[in-house]
């Protein structure tokens, strides 16, 4: 069976979807690795230039009743393997509601996914019934946070989410960590507000990174360009952060 990391914060904008993308790139160099994109906005399958209209999705796989098995949605690009979201995923609340097995949809489907070693969720700015799939379906939960005034907001209600699928639903459930994002350290309020997380992960009997991710402008030029920083700017600092941080997760 594969790892299964999801990168989930209900907060929008602070760098999931770079976070799950580069992530599931670097590990896709050592081991083969999927990436699910569990985001209606689909900024993951954007930038791995995946189909959307005319291929199957995390629609079909989830939420349409023939429930196509996971193997037959995944999109081989030249970055990496994908299984591409939908606009349509908004659909599922609706879909879903009042389904039993509701919750389980993406567990079942990841029963039947063979021979890989990760997986990588990225995952949409809310806590809504696809979270709740994606964390039931998980090993490990990656809260990327930025270092500014309203970095924490929020943050015990996702606690609180976790630590209910794990008590109900999914008890081998645990954070890896919360990962320092978007880090450009000059304000004293970023280096602040750095020590806040790190207490505030202590309290989640967990720990801040130790690899923190610093800012680069090539990140969104890559982004643009449907590439990989390990691809497209390998020696800039946001990529070698991932490099560095991928290691720290995998470290035992
Ligand atoms: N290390 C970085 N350096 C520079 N820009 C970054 C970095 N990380 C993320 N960004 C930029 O920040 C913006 C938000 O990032 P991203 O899309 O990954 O956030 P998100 O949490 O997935 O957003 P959403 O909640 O909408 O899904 C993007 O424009 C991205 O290019
Ligand atoms: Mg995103």
């Amino acid at each position: 069976m594969a790892t299964v990391f999801v990168v989930a914060n209900q907060k929008g904008g602070i760098g999931k979807s770079t976070t799950a993308t580069n992530l599931a790139g670097i590990l896709g160099q050592k081991a083969k690795t999927l990436l699910i994109d569990a985001d209606p906005q689909g900024n993951s399958s954007s930038t791995y230039d995946a189909k959307i209209d005319d291929a199957a999705t995390l629609y079909d796989v989830m939420i349409d009743s023939e429930k196509l098995p996971i193997s037959e949605a995944i999109q081989h690009t030249e970055n990496g393997d994908i299984v591409a979201s939908d606009p349509l995923l908004v659909k599922a609340e609706k879909m879903l509601d009042g389904d039993v097995e509701g919750f389980y949809r993406l567990k079942d489907a990841l029963e039947g996914l063979e021979g890989y070693k990760y997986v990588v969720i990225d995952t949409a700015p809310s806590l809504n019934i696809i979270l709740y799939n994606c964390l039931i379906a998980a090993d490990k939960v990656i809260i990327p946070v930025t270092a500014d005034a309203y970095a924490l907001q929020g943050i015990s209600q996702l606690y609180d989410t976790i630590m209910a699928v794990k008590r109900r639903q999914n008890k081998d459930l645990s954070i890896a960590g919360l990962l320092l994002v978007r880090y450009a350290g000059r304000s004293n309020l970023e280096r602040d507000t750095r020590e806040d997380i790190e207490k505030t992960a202590k309290q989640m009997g967990t720990k801040l990174f130790k690899t923190v991710i610093r800012e680069c402008v090539k990140t969104k030029e890559a982004q643009e360009n449907k590439r990989l920083l390990i691809d497209y700017a390998p020696k800039c600092n946001t990529c070698l952060d991932y490099i560095d941080f991928s290691k720290e997760l995998l470290r035992k």
